[in-house]
């Protein structure tokens, strides 16, 4: 009878975990592109910058969604300017950001 319980309170536990993973899992969103956008620390910056620092509310941006290499030139600028590393180009971050680029299409 004991045994039981311990099984079933063991199952349960393995569910819960298994479906808190599950939410756990990040889509790329605009919101998070903005926060991304502002943030000191994107991909381990270390020069007090943030994209915001030259592209404030994203200015000069607006033209940057018809750009074929969106991604690579966002790793130029994550990798001169704020001294980070560069931004795998499925990662939920690059993704973010460019949501976040396109958005400011004019
Ligand atoms: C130190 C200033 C500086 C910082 C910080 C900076 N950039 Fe730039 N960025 C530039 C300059 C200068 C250019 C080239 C401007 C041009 O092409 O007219 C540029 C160009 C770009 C372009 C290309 C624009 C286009 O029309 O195609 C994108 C996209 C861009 N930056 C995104 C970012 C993102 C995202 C960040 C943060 C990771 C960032 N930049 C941080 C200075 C900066």
């Amino acid at each position: 009878m004991k045994n039981v319980l311990f099984c079933q309170l063991f199952v349960m536990l393995i569910t819960s975990t298994l479906t808190g993973v599950a939410c756990a899992v990040e889509k790329p969103s605009l919101e998070k592109g903005k926060l991304l956008f502002n943030s000191l620390s994107l991909a381990g910056a270390v020069t007090g910058k943030s994209c915001a620092s030259c592209h404030p509310n994203g200015a000069g941006l607006q033209k940057a969604w018809m750009n074929p290499n969106l991604a690579v030139q966002v790793n130029t600028c994550i990798a001169g300017p704020l001294g980070g590393s560069k931004l795998d180009v499925n990662s939920v971050d690059m993704q973010s950001l460019i949501l976040y680029i396109r958005s400011l299409k004019q």
